[in-house]
């Protein structure tokens, strides 16, 4: 095996460090920026390589030893290998660096990126967990493994030696941590399933944790004060003190004739727009959110399309007047025809929730194109020892 010693440069939106390689980019994962590495090479691309770390020879002084046991085997968390508040700041400089990279400053100087954040450790209600049954019966639940993406059978499920048996999680609020500890849950069946818990969490048993294979999937959930309901197989986000604070972020400062939900899954945005909105309507294409959006929803004034937003920013109902609109669209961002849409728009405040930078700040270049100015950046930081980030972008018009 031939070792090379590279010098990172740059963290980017993954995790990984890039370092240079005979000019080409090599990125290596657990790496932090300003580390002499010794790495070797995994994957070759036409452009590009891949690497993994043999041996640290300069460490970055912000590197620490990863608490969890399962580091660098679960594929979960990429990021505990630096302190908390590096964390931030490496989060804070990808979204910098992929707005730079869009080339957004050709329009406006980038705003403050702003951090909104909550408990480090502990914080994660939602997770997929993956059990088999030894031959004597006995059940193992685990993470699907670094790297496992290509190792899969033909159901979509990790192959067993994929699957990284777990006793133990940080990042998982106490229920799931307790759960995975006794893992006494009778009836899991071999197989993925989905666990959703945390203090305001209910199932239809009443208990504060809903696992979808020996219970009802039905889930309700407090947030600031109102109950909402989903199913726990569908999307929710799973850091529900920052969701909190993300809804706050939403709203805040928003009222006005009629409001747009794009991408509104479930109705959570919805159900705090409609108290400040005389109109609030919703566009989700997927059926079984919108579904509960309607029982969330139910008996507050409210429209909703069960189509994709591509499709409804044509509908005539799309050429009214919207005083705000707020997205949160999945990690491809917005669909060119609803940037289009949203640009034909006149005095709206658009609120951009998003959880890929680059996808945000591509979609940031053409809103701004448009006329649109960023006002605001923040980082909510849902995902603390993983390098997810999430954004919320505020745009207005000045003329
Ligand atoms: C990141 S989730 C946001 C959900 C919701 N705002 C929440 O916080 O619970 C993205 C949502 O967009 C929906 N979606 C994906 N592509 C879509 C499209 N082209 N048109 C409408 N909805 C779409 C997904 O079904 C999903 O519910």
């Amino acid at each position: 095996m031939n070792l090379l010693t590279i010098i990172t440069d740059k963290m980017v939106a993954g995790g990984d460090c890039i370092g240079k390689n005979d000019g080409k980019i090599i990125f290596v994962p657990d790496a932090l920026p300003g580390e002499k590495l010794d790495i070797y090479i995994t994957g070759q691309k036409r452009d590009y390589q891949y690497g993994r770390i043999a041996g640290i020879v300069e460490p970055a002084p912000e590197r620490v030893e990863p608490p969890c046991p399962f580091y660098g085997r679960c594929g979960g968390c990429n990021l505990q290998i630096a302190g908390y508040g590096f964390q931030i700041e490496l989060k804070r400089m990808i979204v910098e660096d992929a707005f730079s990279r869009a080339g957004f400053r050709k329009f406006q100087e980038l705003p403050p990126v702003t951090v909104i954040a909550g408990e480090p450790w502990e914080y994660r209600s939602r997770f997929q967990f993956h059990r088999f049954l030894s031959p004597g019966g006995k059940g193992v639940t685990g993470l699907k493994a670094r790297g496992a993406e290509a190792g899969t059978v033909s159901s979509g499920e990790p192959l067993r030696e994929n699957i990284v048996p777990v006793t133990d999680c940080p990042v998982a609020v106490r229920q799931i941590r307790e759960f995975l500890r006794s893992d006494t849950f009778p009836g899991a069946k071999a197989g993925r399933f989905t666990v959703f818990a945390g203090d305001t969490v209910r199932g239809e048993d009443g208990r504060d944790i809903v696992l979808e294979s020996n219970t009802s999937p039905i889930c309700e959930v407090k947030l600031l004060g109102r109950k909402i309901r989903f199913d726990v197989r569908g999307f929710f986000q799973s850091n529900l003190p920052l969701m909190e604070q993300m809804i706050t972020a939403v709203c805040d400062g928003l009222e006005g004739e009629r409001v747009a939900d794009l991408y509104s899954g479930a109705g959570v945005f919805a159900l705090f727009l409609q108290e400040r909105f005389a109109k609030t309507v919703l566009v989700e294409q997927n059926r079984d959110a919108l579904g509960w959006a309607e029982i969330n929803l139910a008996g507050r004034k409210h429209t909703s399309y069960g189509m994709s937003c591509r499709q409804w920013v044509l509908r005539p109902e799309a050429a009214e007047k919207f005083s705000a609109v707020v997205m949160d669209p999945p990690r491809s961002g917005l669909e060119a025809e609803v940037c289009r849409w949203l640009c034909g728009l006149g005095g709206t405040e658009l609120r951009y929730v998003s959880c890929n930078p680059v996808t945000l700040a591509r979609d940031a270049v053409k809103l701004a194109a448009g006329g649109f100015t960023l006002r605001e950046l923040k980082l909510l930081d849902f995902y603390p020892q993983t390098s997810h980030i999430e954004c919320l972008a505020i745009f207005g018009r000045d003329r």
